[in-house]
């Protein structure tokens, strides 16, 4: 059985006073005993690490970055490295997230680069791939799929140290989502490149998340899609309650 995984990416949103939001998605957390279904997962800003990590240090929810450098240490400046974030207490990165690939020209040469930088540092990787919805029109979005992983995932991926992320880019905070249908039809795809190309054995166990616009409202639905095994939410993951209504899906 695969334990699912509900992450909250809080993009570039937080302040110190944010971590009331966390005080109360804890409480909450704890009071549902809900950890016990599906593993959860906050992934802040850089700057709140620290402090989430300490605040949840006793709790099931674990802490994740967003993104990392892929060098260890270095004349980089701005740049944090993987290592950085797992010594701020995280144990998860997300690379590939389509933001960082529009934001910042992230090529899947690079994220490639980003995971192996994350694995190097003892964390566990959130990789996103998607398809554009100029792709998706026109009727390219496996092939677009196909090559996001073929030249993203490092060799050694796992089950512990690997989970992907399938992000339409027009569904990220649009309101918008895919027909369960034609989200059924990439995570298959998925699932079976990740038989073909990593192992039987991991490819049948590496979790694949569903990102771009899981509310409370749809989360139910999504979750019982087959071959999706959590989400990655993004607006919905900075209001506890929101959060915890998503997460509601896999009581
Ligand atoms: P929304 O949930 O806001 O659509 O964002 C999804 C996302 O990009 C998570 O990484």
């Amino acid at each position: 059985m695969i334990k699912p995984i509900v992450a909250g990416n809080w993009k570039m949103n937080g302040v110190s006073q944010s971590v009331t939001e966390i005080n109360t998605l804890k409480a909450n957390i704890t009071e549902n005993d809900q950890s016990n279904n599906c593993e959860i997962l906050i992934c802040p800003p850089a700057t709140l690490i620290t402090a989430f990590a300490h605040i949840l240090s006793n709790s099931p929810i674990e802490i994740g970055g967003q993104t990392c450098h892929h060098a260890e240490k270095g004349a980089h400046t701005g740049d944090i490295s993987a290592e950085m974030i797992k010594d701020c207490g995280a144990k998860y990165v997300i690379t590939g997230h389509s933001e960082r690939r529009m934001d910042h020209g992230e090529m899947d040469r690079d994220i490639a680069l980003k995971t192996e930088a994350g694995w190097r540092a003892g964390l566990k990787v959130i990789l996103c791939v998607g398809e554009l919805l100029g792709e998706r029109k026109a009727d390219l979005t496996l092939k677009v799929i196909e090559r996001q992983l073929k030249n993203s995932i490092p060799d050694g991926a796992t089950a512990e140290n690997l989970i992907i992320a399938y992000e339409p880019v027009w569904a990220i905070g649009t309101g918008l989502t895919p027909t369960t249908e034609d989200i059924a039809k990439v995570h298959d795809f998925i699932r079976k490149f990740l038989i073909e190309n990593i192992s039987a054995e991991e490819g049948k166990k590496i979790r694949i998340l569903y990102g771009g616009s899981v509310k409370p409202a749809n989360a139910k639905e999504l979750m019982a899609v087959s071959n999706v095994n959590g989400a990655l939410v993004g607006g919905a993951s900075l209001k506890a309650e929101d959060f915890t209504g998503i997460i509601a899906a896999y009581q």
